[in-house]
């Protein structure tokens, strides 16, 4: 028997530690939460990715009356980024949270969100950092692989040989 240990390493800042482009994505993000359509749960999260090319696009969760017609924010946006720029690699994600008006401690993306995080960054294969942005601390994770160690991807598929 061996045993494998799955190792997952997050910085922790106070917002007032985030450099200029982590606090603007922190702020980009909650500014969208704003704008969800969370009439069910109530609870409104926002995503901001930064492109390669320095541009920032955001997104939110849009719910259903059906309810897993609903999409998460950070799927919303990032098929909304890979949508309008196909070509573009996103370098990072940021997700935030508000309930009932209020910023939350800590938003940790669900399972599903973490697999499509996966494949954009296989996509592009460049490692896309996800800021968890908290009330009042951020976390910042390295990669999405990170957030889904032990994954099925990309290569379970596609054999680098056959790679494009
Ligand atoms: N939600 C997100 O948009 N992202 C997350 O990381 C967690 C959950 C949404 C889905 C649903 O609209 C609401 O939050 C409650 O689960």
């Amino acid at each position: 028997m061996k045993e494998l240990k799955l190792e997952t390493s997050v910085e922790v800042y106070a917002i007032e530690e985030l450099d200029e482009t982590y606090k603007r994505l922190y702020e980009t993000a909650f500014e969208a939460s704003k704008k969800a359509y969370a009439p069910y749960s109530n609870f409104h999260v926002g995503a901001a990715v930064l492109l390669e090319n320095g541009e920032i696009l955001s997104g939110n969760n849009q719910e259903n009356a059906a309810y897993p017609s609903g999409l998460c924010a950070e799927r919303t946006t990032l098929f909304y980024a890979g949508a309008h720029y196909p070509d573009t690699a996103v370098r990072v994600l940021a997700i935030a949270g508000m309930k009932d008006g209020e910023r939350v401690d800590l938003i940790t993306p669900c399972g599903a969100c973490r697999q499509v995080m996966l494949e954009t960054e296989q996509r592009y294969d460049k490692p896309m950092k996800v800021l968890l942005c908290g009330k009042e601390e951020a976390f910042l994770v390295p990669s999405a692989t990170a957030l889904l160690p032990f994954c099925f991807g990309k290569s379970d598929l596609i054999k680098p040989e056959e790679k494009e």
